[in-house]
């Protein structure tokens, strides 16, 4: 789906040059910058910047994703695109969701291993034979300084296993298990987690819009 639901204008096409991809994530900025690179724009990071993160306060991936581009087109001047994205697993009603990363919060800063371990802990806790059906979705926005956005959402299924699997990647990879896949996401080359990813499902109408 493209759009934040409501009458639009015809979407706006993306000039070439320098693109702020609005994110402190490693992993997410990684997958980003490899999926930009055929389509001539200069990704350029958040941290290289020096721009801060700012505080998620939005309750919907949408608002999330809008909040962290407008922030660095504001600040930037330039063209920006940030990504809010999370884990929705459906017998926990779609926790962790909107908050994915804050499942990772631990005094020494983020723990992925304890995020995962919380998801199961909750799934277990729900009693043996408790569907393991999960997806992942991922809401792309792209904010230019003048304060026209558009937005872009993808969506992967899956299921969790346990106990987490693979090396590659990053945040919750190790535990999800895409439809049609026996590996984790943590498994896969990143080539084959960008072909059937939630980031590359958004970017792939992205790219179809503004390109
Ligand atoms: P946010 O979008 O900054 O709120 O963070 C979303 C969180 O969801 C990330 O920090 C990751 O933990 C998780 N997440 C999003 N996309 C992926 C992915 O492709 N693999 C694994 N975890 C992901």
């Amino acid at each position: 789906m493209s759009g934040g639901g409501d009458a639009r204008q015809a979407i706006r096409k993306l000039a070439p040059g320098r693109l702020v991809i609005a994110s402190h994530n490693k992993g997410k900025v990684r997958e980003l910058t490899a999926l930009l690179a055929p389509y001539g724009v200069e990704p350029v990071s958040a941290a290289d910047l020096d721009l801060p993160e700012p505080v998620e306060t939005g309750t919907t991936f949408f608002a999330n994703a809008e909040l962290k581009a407008r922030s660095a087109a504001d600040l930037s001047g330039l063209p920006s695109l940030a990504d809010d994205s999370g884990l929705c697993v459906d017998a926990l009603n779609g926790d962790p969701g909107v908050y994915t990363a804050d499942w990772a919060e631990a005094p020494s800063g983020r723990d992925w291993a304890l995020a995962m371990r919380k998801v199961e802990d909750a799934l277990q806790a729900k009693g043996p034979g408790t569907a393991r059906d999960a997806h992942f979705v991922c809401v792309l926005a792209l904010a230019w300084p003048d304060g026209h956005v558009e937005w872009f959402e993808g969506r992967a299924e899956g299921s969790l296993t346990w106990p987490p699997r693979g090396t590659v990647g990053f945040g919750y990879d190790p535990v999800f298990v895409p439809h049609g896949r026996s590996e984790t996401y943590a498994e896969l080359d990143p080539e084959e987690k960008h072909a059937i990813s939630h980031r590359a499902d958004a970017f792939a109408q992205l790219v179809a819009a503004v390109f």
